[in-house]
């Protein structure tokens, strides 16, 4: 790293709705161009028990099952990208808010999406999700 702490790293999926729409090169470039590292990353169809437990914070809500079936629906790109402390932070900022009919102009949300289900790309929410969730997707791969 150029500037001063450590790196970071956080888990980035590509939603099954962006690699139905061929934008997976679309939103990774956007963390390249902005100067975060791949470190991992690989299509896969992520499986109801993956689903289930990455998404288990949400277990109660109303709309858990509509999320699930909508993650398992179609391969996902899922990657590790690695940069400045607070990496997930970062990224989180470049996604735009949840809802992409209220997400930011220049966040990804807010420019290439318009429904809540279809909102393109799931990102580490912390520093803890980020561990969490790498050890998730990629066991063996250390968070940081
Ligand atoms: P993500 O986990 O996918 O990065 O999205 P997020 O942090 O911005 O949003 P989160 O609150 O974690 O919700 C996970 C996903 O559930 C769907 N959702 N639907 N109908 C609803 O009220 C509702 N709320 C959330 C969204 O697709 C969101 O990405
Ligand atoms: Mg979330």
């Amino acid at each position: 790293m150029s500037e001063a702490g450590e790196s970071t790293r956080t888990l980035v999926i590509v939603k099954p709705d962006g690699v139905e729409r061929g934008l997976v090169g679309e939103i990774l470039g956007r963390f390249e161009r902005r100067g975060l590292k791949l470190v991992a990353a690989e299509l896969r169809s992520i499986g109801p028990d993956l689903a289930a437990r990455h998404y288990e914070e949400h277990r109660d809500k109303p709309f858990y099952q509509d999320l699930v079936g909508f993650i398992t629906r179609s391969p996902a790109l899922v990657a590790v990208l690695e940069g400045p402390p607070a990496t997930w932070k970062v990224v989180r900022d470049m996604m735009g808010a949840t809802d992409p009919r209220s997400a930011s102009p220049g966040t990804i949300r807010g420019d290439l999406g318009l429904e809540m289900t279809e909102n393109l790309v799931h990102g580490s929410d912390s520093a803890e999700s980020a561990s969490r969730e790498i050890a998730l997707f990629f066991p063996g791969l250390g968070a940081s």
